[in-house]
């Protein structure tokens, strides 16, 4: 797909677009002045069908218009709800109904216009572009016979400056981030292993000059990664421990550290996952992973200057053998700290542990880890709000501005001291897993123990948001990237802490 972005004559619309469908957005209110400029133009007869169809307007409301021997042949009309609520999440939703009815209806040029004459052209430009490309995106890798591609070969953004384009060579960069990232969580166990990981962290150091080192198991064990390699012993598959570097544009001005949890299947270990526990599912379990090797593909191409990224992932799979980890097996992290694991299943926490101590031995201004961690902030929050933990304010504010500012949510969740009683173990220092109530805070709590003091730490855990069962907003079902434009963001805004 190809973007564009023109101007647009509002008294000229119809006669001056030569592709073959036109997307115009209409308020709920039947009395805005667009619908009348729409009226006007096509004739009463679209007042007539909109009531037949019984179009009010409502948020992503589409109704599509074929008309025989006339110029554009499918006319999309798209709701955009109330003129007041329509800022960015509403443009994204907007966008991303009429290019899915606008490619239904078999698109190869589509026009998209929509009133963004009070929004900043360049971010809109950008907020549309994404909306268009992730809400189309399909994923045929492992079909012997792909479906035919329903895109538009072309899509122009109506009534925004040439000065709009330059959100469009960002937007690719950020979609094709979260599409990385999409493509390696719904990818299945059996492809994405560790060893592929890496393979995809070696693909992006030679395309964009990175800075790649991958830590094998033994290189681990003299690094005293006790917490990690106890999750990894039980898999026939040898774990990979990535280190990826971007490095500054000029002088380093500041650094900064996104870790992923990265289990490449995690069948819960002797504590095996029970039926209704997703099994099947958890090949998701490395979204993290996926996204912070996303936003490493998207900022290798959008370059943020005087800023030095790094990427970490400690990633294995969490299986069964005669060499797996016991429950109840005390291990020792690289910080010295020891774990007793009272559930194998949280299994996380013990690899993001090291992980997190590498990350923080870098002495980077900032450390920010996403996890798919805990089935508890699913419940919490569902499939469409990340959970965030931060000592800092500060931090915590910048990401929740970040995510809001690329389409994603995060809600703050409480760091509370008190619940680290739950972590007590009468032998090592702490136990891997607290009590079920407030499961998510303790797992938080239980990262805290391997973060340096001082140092500006958030936890995302997008547990719920890494996967769409039925697709939702820009988000077809299945793998969303979650976390990618939230990172780009922030990074690109500074990386304020
Ligand atoms: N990967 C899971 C968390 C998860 C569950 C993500 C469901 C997405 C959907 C994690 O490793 C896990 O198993 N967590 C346990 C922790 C428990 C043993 C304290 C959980 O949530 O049940
Ligand atoms: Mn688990
Ligand atoms: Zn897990």
């Amino acid at each position: 797909m190809e973007f564009r972005c023109t101007p647009a004559d509002p008294d000229n619309l119809l006669e001056s677009w030569s592709g073959d469908t036109l997307a115009v957005g209409l308020f709920q209110d039947t009395d805005h002045p667009v619908r009348g400029e729409l009226i006007r133009l096509i004739g009463d007869d679209l007042q007539v069908q909109l009531e037949r169809r019984r179009f009010q307007g409502k948020p992503g409301e589409t109704v599509v218009l074929e008309r025989l021997n006339a110029q554009p042949a499918c006319l999309v009309l798209v709701g955009l709800g109330e003129p007041s609520d329509f800022h960015g999440t509403a443009l994204r939703q907007a966008a991303a109904s009429a290019a899915r009815a606008a490619a239904q209806a078999g698109s190869r040029h589509l026009g998209l216009w929509l009133p963004v004459d009070d929004l900043e052209p360049r971010g809109s430009a950008m907020a549309m572009a994404e909306a268009v490309r992730l809400s189309l995106y399909s994923d045929q890798r492992f079909r012997s016979e792909a479906d035919p591609l329903r895109q538009p070969e072309q899509v122009t953004l109506l009534g925004l400056a040439e000065s709009a384009n330059a959100g469009l060579e960002q937007a690719a960069a950020i979609c094709a981030g979260v599409e990385l990232a999409r493509a390696l969580v719904a990818a299945p166990p059996n492809v994405a292993t560790p060893h592929y990981l890496a393979e995809a962290a070696a693909t992006l150091a030679a395309d964009f000059q990175l800075e790649l080192k991958v830590l094998e198991r033994d290189d681990c064990a003299q690094l005293g990664m006790g917490a990690y390699l106890a999750v990894a012993q039980g898999s026939d598959l040898p774990p990979k421990f990535l280190h990826l570097t971007l490095p500054a544009r000029g002088v380093v001005s500041r650094r900064v550290a996104l870790v992923g949890k990265g289990l490449t299947f995690d069948s819960g270990g002797y504590n095996l996952k029970v039926a209704g526990g997703q099994i099947e599912m958890m090949k998701y379990d490395m979204g993290g992973s996926a996204a912070v090797l996303g936003a490493a593909r998207a900022l290798a191409e959008l370059r943020p200057s005087d800023l030095e990224v790094h990427v970490i992932v400690a990633s294995c799979d969490n299986m069964i053998s005669g060499g797996a980890i016991q429950p109840g097996a005390i291990v020792t992290a690289s910080n010295g700290k020891t774990i007793e694991i009272n559930n194998t299943d949280a299994e996380g926490r013990l690899t993001l542990a090291d992980a997190l101590v590498y990350a923080c031995r870098l002495e980077p201004d900032a450390v920010v880890d996403l996890a798919t961690l805990t089935g508890a902030c699913l419940i919490a929050l569902g499939d469409e709000v990340a959970g965030l933990w931060s000592p800092s304010d500060e931090l915590a504010e910048a990401l929740i501005t970040a995510a809001e500012a690329g389409g994603e949510s995060l809600w703050r969740m409480p760091l509370r001291r008190s619940y680290k009683d739950g972590l007590k173990s009468q032998l090592a220092d702490m136990k891997n897993t607290g009590p079920r109530p407030g499961g998510s805070i303790t797992a938080a709590l239980f990262l805290q123990e391997f973060v340096t003091k001082g140092l500006a730490w958030a936890h995302l855990d997008i547990a719920g948001t890494v996967w769409s069962d039925k697709g939702r907003g820009l988000d077809p079902a299945g793998a969303t990237g979650f976390g990618v434009r939230t990172l780009v963001e922030w990074v690109r805004q500074g990386a304020p802490a």
